[in-house]
């Protein structure tokens, strides 16, 4: 029997779902039951019926879906697929901000451990930040741990005081505007879409900024053929299956995320056979993330 195959099988046999982030190999967004962007995949994971979640993704994705869904059974077909970023803030630098301004809400990017969560009021999306953070009645925001994206969501509510964190997404903040100055001189007639993770500078040269989804939403609604893209190359998969008619170049040849390519269809078959890397997250740290990553879906989906 061929590995795709099996894998349905076992899905149908273990009542199981395959969830997958747009940067996985493109293979594996193939056999994958829904694919999205994470704040897709976060609200996705709240309504499944399955007795058992897949997750194809990083690990403070399979964290999120197990602290949404503590009673299900959540596996990961690579336990050491995990973001850099999620680990850039500390703790003592949230005691410590909120020990110095009184009036502080702490909005932590979901790319975060599930530590950071319990001590956030809210968490956010790189889809979702800019409407959440407007509706929060607090006007001192500590956007942690990402710093670029943090200052861009600043620059869109320009009413409330931000103080910023310096981690960064080492694939995002390594685009340059030379490199993409460059394409855009290649490629004259092409838009450039780019995540906001990038820096500010590479922003400023952007047609569109947003989301993976927004990205994959705003080139298949445009008129325009060319685009230069200024995130992951997994992206291209659903670009590509979307648009077959156009034309999509990487910004930096460089964006790969070899955290998220470490997943593969054999890994998740292997961890569909042997409930592989189950997620595991304390009562309390769940209890005290959930807070956050359920505010953000309250406010998200306003
Ligand atoms: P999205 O929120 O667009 O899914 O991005 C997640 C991510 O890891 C970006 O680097
Ligand atoms: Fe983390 Fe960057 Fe990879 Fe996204 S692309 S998972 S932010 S390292």
């Amino acid at each position: 029997m061929d590995k795709k195959a099996r894998i349905l099988e076992l899905k149908k046999e273990k009542n199981a779902v395959i969830l997958a982030h747009y940067y996985v190999p493109d293979e594996v967004q193939e056999i994958a039951d829904y694919i999205g962007d994470s704040f897709y995949l976060s609200k996705v994971a709240v309504d499944l019926e399955a007795d058992m979640v897949v997750f194809c993704g990083v690990s403070f994705m399979g964290e999120s879906a197990k602290i949404l869904n503590p009673e299900k059974t959540v596996i990961m077909p690579d336990e050491t697929a995990d973001c850099p970023m999620a680990h850039m803030a500390a703790v003592d630098k949230i005691k410590q901000i909120r020990a110095q301004y009184e009036d502080v809400a702490v909005v932590c990017y979901i790319n975060s451990t599930a530590e950071l969560k319990v001590h956030a009021d809210v968490c956010v999306t790189s889809a979702n930040a800019v409407k959440i953070v407007k509706a929060l009645p607090n006007k001192n925001i500590f956007f942690i741990p990402d710093g670029n994206l943090g200052r861009y969501v600043a620059g869109q509510v320009p009413e409330k005081k931000f103080i910023f964190n310096d981690g960064f997404c080492p694939i995002h903040h390594q685009l340059t505007v030379e490199e993409v100055t460059e394409e855009k001189r290649r490629y004259p007639e092409a838009e450039f879409l780019v995540h906001p993770e990038c820096q500010s500078n590479v922003l400023a040269l952007a047609d569109y900024i947003g989301s993976t989804s927004g990205i994959i939403e705003y080139a298949t609604a445009s008129d325009n053929k060319e685009f230069i893209i200024g995130t992951e190359k997994g992206v291209f998969y659903e670009l590509k299956k979307k648009n077959p008619d156009k034309m999509f170049y990487p910004a930096g040849g460089h964006m790969i995320c070899e955290d998220m390519k470490k997943i593969t269809v054999d890994k998740v078959l292997k961890a569909l056979q042997d409930t592989d890397y189950e997620v595991n997250v304390s009562d309390e740290v769940c209890k005290g993330a959930n807070h956050s990553l359920n505010r953000m879906l309250e406010l998200g989906n306003r």
